[in-house]
């Protein structure tokens, strides 16, 4: 393998490894299942872990890296932190405390990259998902602006290396790049994005502006019950990923993440399994044809597996606009 190939330089010169290992995880597997399985892709050669706030897991991600780290396999710099800043913390004097509670949790001094989850404010307070009598979400109205101003002063104090953006559509992205005193740009808007959403306005608008997208739920999703629709189709059982994964003696998780990695994209992969974990590192070692390229571009059916509807009411809900 080619360590230069598994890297892409940030806007703000920082390197973010092409593939991440996703640590969200449904409630009823236990967070030791996440300790055993971040020490498995360590081990197996991830370098950059995808977690926040809300997965509820950062104690558990930042007790496997720290042993990782102690039984010498690699140090705090060679790994790549993802944390992600939750709703109920938009404000901007809340900011910092929500990544200082996440450092807490892992135990670490930094994040490599902090996130604006959700561009949706929620009421402040303990709750996760603040609701009302009628089991509506209460949001708080806020300026993403603002927001943005603070998370700037995390990078600054040196909490932060870089700092992001996450389920922005375009209308959000320019709003933050058009803010007067801008002082750093998001280095990244972390998406849905897969074969049948592949997103490539928002991709072709994130790369004129030097923006990395991250693709999240690019082998389909855990199909996570609150947030996608049990009837939707199965990614991974779709026949043209099928016969990509035949000719090429592959699986068709690996075509699907090879997909991303070849159009630019930098690309997160969970799994608690120790086959698929050592399976998913192997997307470097193949390579897709232009013509295969073309016919998973074919697949592309603008379908979003979140699609996070109970928010749709909200004006920054940004899923409505096509990108
Ligand atoms: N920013 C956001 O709002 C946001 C939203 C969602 C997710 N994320 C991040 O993105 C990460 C990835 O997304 P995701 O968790 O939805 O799942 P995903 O990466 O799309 O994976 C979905 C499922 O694919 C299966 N899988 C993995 N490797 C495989 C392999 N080699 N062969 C066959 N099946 C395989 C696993 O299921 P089985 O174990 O059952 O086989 C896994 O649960 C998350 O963990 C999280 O870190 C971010």
């Amino acid at each position: 393998m080619n360590s230069e190939h598994q890297y892409v330089q940030l806007s703000d010169g920082h390197f973010i490894p092409r593939l991440g290992f996703g640590t969200y995880k449904l409630k009823e597997v236990p967070n030791s299942k996440t300790v055993e399985a971040t020490k498995i892709a360590i081990e197996a050669g991830f370098r950059h872990i995808d977690c926040a706030y809300v997965y509820q897991v950062e104690e558990e991600v930042g007790l496997a890296v720290r042993s990782k780290i102690e039984d010498g396999t690699v140090k705090r710099e060679d790994i790549f932190y993802t944390s992600k800043l939750w709703s109920t913390f938009h404000h901007p004097n809340l900011v910092q405390s929500c990544l200082e509670r996440s450092l807490k949790k892992l135990r670490f001094d930094y994040v490599d990259l902090y996130l604006i989850h959700f561009p949706i404010a929620m009421k402040p307070g303990e709750e996760l998902y603040p609701k009302d009598e009628n089991g509506k979400i209460i949001y708080d109205s806020l300026d993403l602006c603002a927001t943005w101003e603070a998370m700037e002063k995390c990078k600054d104090a040196g909490l932060a290396k870089s700092i992001g953006v996450s389920n922005f559509n375009r209308r959000q992205l320019e709003m933050i790049l058009n803010k007067p005193g801008l002082k750093y740009k998001p280095v990244c808007n972390q998406v849905e994005c897969h074969v049948y959403h592949n997103q490539r306005k928002l991709l072709d608008f994130c790369k004129s502006k030097d923006i990395v997208l991250v693709a999240y739920g690019a082998l389909g999703t855990q199909r996570y019950k609150e947030w996608v629709d049990q009837n939707s189709p199965v990614l991974l059982d779709d026949p043209v990923l099928g016969a990509l994964a035949k000719k090429h003696k592959r699986s068709p998780a690996l075509i699907a993440l090879r997909y991303q990695l070849q159009r630019g994209v930098v690309v997160l992969a969970q799994s608690l399994k120790e086959n698929e974990i050592k399976e998913n590192i192997q997307v470097f070692d193949f390579e897709l044809t232009e013509e295969d390229m073309k016919v998973l571009d074919g697949l592309n059916r603008n379908f979003r597996y979140v699609a996070m509807q109970s928010m749709s009411d909200h004006p920054n809900y940004p899923f409505a606009d096509e990108y």
